[in-house]
């Protein structure tokens, strides 16, 4: 083989395995780019609203915006004309806000994608488990304030079960829970 053969053939060797290692980067980055975050980030919502910036940075009370958590069947997502306690003087110009204000004018609900729910046929209250059985929101729902978009997590049964058990709660579901 002459010399010039033999140097062409390395360097095609070399084209091989960089092509490899250049796939191999390729499909991480199209993981971590899709898949990761779709797992770790919530839904997008009509509306880029931040449990981050409105519970953590901003400090606002859980209960000012779901304030049904502890007496109605449903905690409650805010209505349109909340975020206008604070918005018709902080950022109204804001992209997201403009947008948040023509559902307020219209009177159409923001139709928010919704992330925690139980079947039709289990019963489940707040007020028992923040009143007497004493938990944080976070125990069920994850460190929402941490959150920019907040995850799916459909609750399972084993979920309530693993807890009952743990706490020596009601542990006769098909009574207590189920309808
Ligand atoms: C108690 C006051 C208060 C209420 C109620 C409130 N916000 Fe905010 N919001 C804030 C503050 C404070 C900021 C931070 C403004 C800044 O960055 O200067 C903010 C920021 C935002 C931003 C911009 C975030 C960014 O990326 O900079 C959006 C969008 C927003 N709020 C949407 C909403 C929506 C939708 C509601 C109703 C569900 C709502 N807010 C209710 C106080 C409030
Ligand atoms: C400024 C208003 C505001 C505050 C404060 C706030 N939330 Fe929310 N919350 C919303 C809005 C708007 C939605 C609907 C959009 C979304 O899911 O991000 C929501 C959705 C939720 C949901 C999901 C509801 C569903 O669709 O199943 C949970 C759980 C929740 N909030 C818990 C909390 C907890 C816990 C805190 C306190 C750490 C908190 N929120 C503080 C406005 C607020
Ligand atoms: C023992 C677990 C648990 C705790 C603690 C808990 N939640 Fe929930 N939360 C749930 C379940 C289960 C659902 C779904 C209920 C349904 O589908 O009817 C839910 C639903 C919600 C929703 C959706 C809207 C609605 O009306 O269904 C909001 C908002 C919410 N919780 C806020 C809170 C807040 C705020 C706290 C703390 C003050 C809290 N939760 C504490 C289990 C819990
Ligand atoms: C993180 C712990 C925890 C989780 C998760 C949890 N529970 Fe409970 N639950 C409790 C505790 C503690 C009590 C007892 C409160 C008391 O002492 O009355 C309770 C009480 C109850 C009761 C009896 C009170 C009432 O409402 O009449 C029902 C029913 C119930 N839970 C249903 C559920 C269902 C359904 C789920 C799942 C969607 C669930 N729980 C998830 C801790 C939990």
């Amino acid at each position: 083989m002459t010399e010039g053969a033999k140097a062409s053939k390395r360097i095609a060797r070399w084209w091989n395995l960089w092509f490899w290692v250049a796939l191999l980067l390729t499909l991480t980055g199209v993981y971590f780019f899709f898949w990761f975050p779709s797992r770790d980030i919530g839904p997008v919502q009509p509306i880029y609203f931040s449990h981050r910036i409105h519970a953590g940075v901003k400090q606002i009370n859980c209960r000012f915006c779901h304030p049904y958590v502890e007496r109605g069947e449903h905690a409650g997502l805010p209505e349109v004309s909340k975020c206008f306690f604070c918005h018709k003087y902080i950022i109204p110009k804001h992209p997201q806000i403009l947008k948040e204000k023509e559902h307020l004018d219209n009177g159409v609900p923001v139709p928010w994608v919704r992330i925690f729910f139980v079947p039709d046929f289990v019963k489940f209250r707040h007020l028992p488990h923040i009143r007497y059985g004493k938990l944080d929101c976070a125990e069920c729902h994850g460190d929402v304030a941490s959150m920019d978009r907040l995850r799916v997590n459909n609750f399972q049964m084993k979920f309530c079960i693993d807890c009952h058990k743990k706490k020596n709660a009601q542990l006769d579901c098909f009574l207590a829970c189920h309808h």
